[in-house]
Order: C-alpha cells, then structure tokens, then sequence
C-alpha cells in the first residue's frame, strides 16, 4: 500500500503576557514608530518566570492532539524545532515526551531556526510515506524572551522576537484515499529544503558553544554573545529573493501555479518581508497570513501558529492548496506545498 501523510489537527499556544513597543522603549532607546515602520510588529508575548518552551510546546501539542482526535498514547515519534531549547542538551523532544506522558516514543530535535518547522514537516512525511512512522506529533516552540539583550546595544534583535509555539499531528493516510465530497483530499503534496553556510555567521548567536574555549564566560556574556547577532540588511536582501524562488519550486514540482494557491503562510520575520514577498508573486492579501504585529517573529513557532489561526478562525478549509515558506539563519530557506 503506498502511504502519504496529511494534517490530522492543529494548535497553538502564546503565554498570556503581552510586551507592546511602548514597553520595550521603556527599558532601551527605540520607539513605537521605529519599530513598526521596519518591521510592522506592535506587540509581542514574553513567557513568565518558570514558563519553560516545553510547556508552550506542551499546551500546543494538546490543542493539536484534540483536533486530531489523538490521545498521547496514538503518538509513534517527536518532531521538535527550535533554537531555544531548555537545556543546551538534551533537546525538548525528550521533555515534551515525558509532560505529556507518552510511553518511550522517539524524540528528535531540528535546529535549523526560522524554518525548522518546514524541515520537520518534509522529515515527517518522509518518515509515513517510508512507512517507518503513522502519527507523529511535529512541534516548532520557542522562548526567546529570555535569550534577548533588552539594551541600547541589543536593540536591533531585541524588538523582533516573541515567545509563542504550534504544532501539528501528521498522520498517514492511503495515497489514493477519495477525495472528501468536491474537495481535493487531504495530503501534503511536495517539500524543498535548502541551506547555505557562507552566511551562516550574518545570524547566529555565538555562544555558548564549543567552537572556541571557553563554553561560556561572564566577559561573553557582557559582550552580548549570548543574544542573537545579525546582519539584518544581509538577511533582508536574501529573504526577498529565496521566499519567491522556493515557493516557485514546489509549485513547479506539483505542475501548480501562484494562481492555484488558496493560502501561503510565510514564516513571520517582517512585515515588509512578507509584503514584498506576497507583492512579487502577485498575491492578493487575504491569501498571505499575516500576524507579526501581534507575535513578532516567533521563528520555527510562527508558522505552526499562523496556520493555526488560519484553520480554526475558517480561512483554510480541507482541500485548500496551501503553501508553507520560512527563511532564516543558517541560512536555510524551505517550502512545503499541502492539500489541508
Ligand atoms: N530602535 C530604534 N532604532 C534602531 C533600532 C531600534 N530597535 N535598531 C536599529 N536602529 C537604528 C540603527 O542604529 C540605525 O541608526 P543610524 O542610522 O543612526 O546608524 C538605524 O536604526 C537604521 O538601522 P538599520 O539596521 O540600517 O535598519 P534597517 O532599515 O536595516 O532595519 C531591520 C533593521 C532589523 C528591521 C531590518 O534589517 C530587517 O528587518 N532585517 C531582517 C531581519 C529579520 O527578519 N530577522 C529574522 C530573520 S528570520
């Protein structure tokens, strides 16, 4: 029997506390027209003092497993994405499995930042098309709250980030499963994954890390290594061109064309990102999600979240073309084409 994977359910989790940018100019130099001039984010969500990125992950992945109808006993494997781990290691994988009190299910944890959700979601359809796996529970979380220098000399990152995470159950289904009444069945159709090291040093966060001695230090601390360091003209520039040119890609894998696309969830890095991109490929606003001003930039949480909203508020429907598209450090850029 040949197997595809489909979106059995889906769900999201922001912590309540919302940080505006009026809040955030009180602790360093910026302002609210600044930042949503450049970025169009007005507010973004902070975890507080004991809220972990696993319990965010935990709190979507229940959401998503009620969509589903799943118990957490139905999951056979893990997916988790994100750079912002509770523990340098293990990953969160391992943690989400045992809060949501899973038997000893496999756990594996994706680090490629912004689009780490699209590489979970192409590994996950490997996995069911291989017929290794039948329910899997794929995660992208993050808190970066707690990673962000809030000072003057921080500032150009420490506006752009929330905390925030969605997840999805993926399940196997018959490739050649009839369709749902007039709808096109469900199914996720064609990914493409790529990465580029030459830029991986225009967004990375240096330390901690073993590429140089020590792990850690206070003077690193105290330079800032310990937040995000970015070259934002470098990942603008970049971002603009792959956005379009993997989206091209999938469409032309799937014999499909912008025109056939009934919604794209972009990775939400920056409004204006997202508006040239949806602007150069010719796309009315409806179709593009579009919720940084209320998040900022989640990385591998906003899309799981942004299509989320979309499902559960009604503007995806089954057998919607869907295009899922990310771009970040690394720098990695992904698309996934899907039948919701
Ligand atoms: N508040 C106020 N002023 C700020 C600021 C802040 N938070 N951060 C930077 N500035 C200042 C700079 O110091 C600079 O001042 P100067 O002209 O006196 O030197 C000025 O604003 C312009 O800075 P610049 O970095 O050139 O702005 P920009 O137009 O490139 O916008 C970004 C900065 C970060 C918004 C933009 O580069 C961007 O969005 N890049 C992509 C980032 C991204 O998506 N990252 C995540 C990847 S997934």
């Amino acid at each position: 029997m040949s197997l595809r994977a489909r979106l059995a359910g889906i769900g999201h989790h922001l912590p309540p506390r919302v940080v505006t940018n009026d809040d955030l100019a009180q602790l360093f130099d910026t302002s609210d027209a600044w930042i949503q001039e450049r970025t169009g984010i007005r507010e973004r969500r902070f975890v507080d003092e004991g809220t972990t990125c696993t319990d965010l992950a935990e709190a979507a992945s229940r959401q998503a497993m009620e969509h589903a109808g799943w118990e957490p006993e139905d999951v056979d494997f893990i997916l988790f994405a994100t750079l912002s781990p509770d523990l340098y290691f293990p990953g969160n994988g391992v943690f989400l499995q045992k809060q949501l009190g899973m038997g000893p299910v496999g756990a594996l944890d994706l680090r490629t930042q912004c689009t780490g959700f699209v590489y979970g979601l192409a590994t996950a359809d490997a996995y069911i098309r291989s017929g290794m796996y039948r329910r899997i529970l794929l995660v992208g979380a993050e808190v970066h709250s707690r990673g962000l220098r809030l000072t003057d000399e921080g500032r150009d990152t420490a506006v752009l980030f929330g905390d925030g995470a969605g997840a999805v159950c993926v399940e196997a289904v018959e490739a050649d499963a009839p369709a749902q009444g007039d709808r096109p069945s469900s199914q996720l159709l064609t990914h493409a994954l790529h990465g580029d090291g030459a830029n991986a040093l225009d967004l990375c966060l240096k330390k901690p890390g073993l590429g140089s001695f020590p792990f850690i230090s206070q003077e690193q601390i105290d330079a800032g290594d310990t937040a995000p360091s970015m070259n934002g003209r470098e990942v603008f520039k970049n971002a603009v061109r792959r956005f379009p040119e993997v989206i091209g890609e999938v469409l032309a894998d799937a014999s499909l064309a912008a025109d056939d696309l009934d919604f794209v969830v972009p990775h939400q890095a920056n409004a204006r990102i997202t508006e040239a991109v949806r602007s150069r490929m010719g796309l009315p606003e409806e179709k593009v999600a579009s919720n940084i001003h209320n998040y900022g930039n989640t990385t591998a949480a906003s899309i799981p979240i942004a299509l989320s909203e979309a499902v559960h508020d009604g503007r995806v429907q089954r057998g919607d073309l869907v295009c899922l598209a990310a771009f970040g450090a690394g720098f990695t850029w992904a698309a996934s084409l899907l039948r919701y």
